[in-house]
């Protein structure tokens, strides 16, 4: 068992023993990983490295003592919703990735649901192929999942989706993609039965966000799949996939931001004054928004 040391031990050494200990690891670089780790060039990884380094310190819980970790997060925002078809009425949130982005998103959607339609434990519909972290969210949200079984092209089968809907439902969650197979869900017909069962559609595009905008810039086959289908009321989109930045970077984006009244924590009932937060994190490294800022542009 490791106990803290008597006497300190020279830099010089310890950081020989962190890279020895690295020695086991897969191989990365060399293309031995498909998950963990999205590397495209070293050059890029500098870029992101140093803006990481020159905000290592600040902490974008305060944005007032910090206007800088603002202003950069709000441009990244910003560019998200540019690129994943927000409208005038969007807003969003920077989080730590897509497991947080995705807690948001359900958060929101449960406490809309018990303010709007009177649910108090609502229920969520997806296709089996929804990531993990629905079920992680609602464990810890007193929420309910059901999951329906896919059609032969391992997207969401609609009918089921459909089928699954009872007087809890608040939500019907799909990918784009989904990770277990990698193939997008109808969005635009999941977003036409929200429409008309009246519940809330989150698109998981934690892998899809940063990707397929611009894939079907290079004239790949990419379904309509943001927040500009009729329906998508969230979105999650990680930069620290295939946006490339330093880990604990990911977007919840809302196609209206009056839903965000829902997301927030207020709290004053304690001699500190008003503490609000739109994350589930209190304090928030500075580091990953700067590398996002920094390699989006
Ligand atoms: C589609 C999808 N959603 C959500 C997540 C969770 O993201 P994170 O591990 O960044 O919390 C992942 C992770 O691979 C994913 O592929």
């Amino acid at each position: 068992m490791a106990t803290l040391p008597q006497t300190g031990t020279d830099w010089s050494e310890l950081k020989g023993r962190l890279r020895q200990l690295k020695q086991g690891d897969y191989a990365w670089k060399d293309g031995r990983l498909p998950v963990y780790v999205y590397h495209y060039t070293e050059e890029l990884m500098r870029v992101s490295q140093e803006a990481y380094m020159e905000f290592f310190t600040e902490n974008a819980l305060g944005r007032k003592a910090f206007p800088s970790v603002a202003t950069l997060e709000t441009e990244v925002i910003e560019m998200g919703i540019g690129l994943l078809g927000g409208g005038s009425r969007a807003g969003g949130t920077f989080t730590s990735g897509g497991t947080e982005s995705i807690f948001l998103a359900i958060k929101t959607a449960r406490d809309w649901a018990r303010k709007e339609k009177g649910i108090d434990r609502p229920k969520i519909v997806m296709p089996v192929s929804g990531h993990a972290t629905a079920d992680k969210a609602a464990d810890y949200l007193g929420m309910d999942v059901v999951r329906t079984p896919l059609r032969s092209d391992f997207r969401a089968d609609v009918g089921l989706l459909e089928a699954a809907i009872d007087e809890r439902t608040c939500m019907v969650y799909a990918s784009a993609p989904g990770y277990p197979h990698g193939v997008f869900d109808p969005i635009e017909e999941i977003g036409a039965l929200a429409k008309k069962r009246g519940l809330w559609l989150h698109v998981d595009a934690c892998v899809g966000g940063f990707l397929a905008p611009f894939a079907r810039e290079l004239g790949y086959p990419i379904p309509p799949f943001d927040l500009s289908v009729p329906g998508v009321c969230s979105l999650s989109a990680d930069i620290h996939k295939y946006g490339f930045a330093a880990k604990g970077a990911s977007l919840v984006l809302f196609a209206d931001r009056d839903y965000q009244k829902y997301q927030r924590f207020e709290f004053s009932n304690w001699p500190r004054g008003t503490y609000v937060t739109d994350t589930f994190q209190g304090s928030r490294a500075a580091g990953p928004i700067a590398s996002a800022w920094a390699v989006m542009n």
